[in-house]
């Protein structure tokens, strides 16, 4: 099962990307998280990606495509893989179509978390992140069991440097000018499913599972 989780920064694709992968066994795909491990290591790609990340802006499409193309063609992905913010614009999707194709592959389901922009800033104020084993929280609906520490490692948790609300705001932009047209893309390709994103954590897993097992009677 190959899967692309599409929505706005904030809209809980991380989160619901997690319980795919310990429901389905199938590997979360981050492009987010891969550019912020570049930027941690400084790597030659994690300076060029640190400025542009910092302004809420895109990586340019060239860099994220060499970071999935290789991430694609490893072994564990022949059993499916979870896409969480890639792709993110038109030319990233056309060229994902071609990477795929050429090892007889194909993306089965698009889901689509919508959520309106006063959760979304909501959400990103209350986030919290383990810069330890990357767990992610939210100050008030998913809270640490002790304030600001990590569930799995004790490590003291951080706010992310691009949720910041300028950036968030920034971020917000370039999703609605560059990364919403993927909308009516994958609707033409009658791949698109919405959810409601701002209904509870939970009730966004079942309706996945539902998708995913091909219960849905959503709309596509
Ligand atoms: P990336 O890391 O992909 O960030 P994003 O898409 O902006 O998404 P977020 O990680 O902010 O949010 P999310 O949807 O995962 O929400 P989460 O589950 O954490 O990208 C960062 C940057 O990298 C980009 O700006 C760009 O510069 C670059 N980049 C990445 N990919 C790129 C690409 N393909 N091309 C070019 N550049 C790229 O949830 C948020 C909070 O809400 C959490 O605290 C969570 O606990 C809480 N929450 C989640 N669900 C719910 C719920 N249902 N109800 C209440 N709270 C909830």
């Amino acid at each position: 099962m190959n899967l692309i989780l599409l929505g706005p920064p904030g809209a809980g694709k991380g989160t619901q990307a997690k319980f795919i992968v310990t429901t389905f066994h199938i590997p979360q795909i981050s492009t987010g998280d891969m550019l912020r491990a570049a930027v941690k290591e400084q790597t030659p790609l994690g300076m060029v990606a640190q400025k542009i990340m910092e302004s809420g802006g895109l990586v340019p499409d060239e860099v994220v495509l060499g970071l999935v193309r290789e991430r694609l063609s490893l072994p564990d992905c022949n059993s499916g893989f979870i896409l969480d913010g890639f792709p993110r614009t038109l030319p990233q999707a056309n060229e994902l179509a071609v990477i795929l194709s050429a090892s007889g592959k194909k993306i089965n389901h698009v889901v689509s978390l919508d959520v309106n922009n006063t959760d979304i800033i909501q959400r990103i104020s209350g986030r919290r992140t383990c810069p330890s084993c990357g767990k992610g929280y939210h100050l008030l609906n998913d809270p640490p069991r002790i304030s600001d520490v990590c569930d799995s490692c004790g490590t003291k948790l951080v706010q992310r440097e691009d949720d910041q609300e300028e950036t968030v705001k920034n971020r917000l932009a370039v999703y609605d000018l560059q990364t919403s047209p993927l909308k009516a893309y994958y609707d033409e390709a009658g791949l698109l499913r919405h959810i409601d994103g701002s209904a509870p954590i939970q009730v966004i897993q079942a309706r996945i599972r539902d998708i995913l097992e091909g219960q849905s009677g959503d709309n596509p």
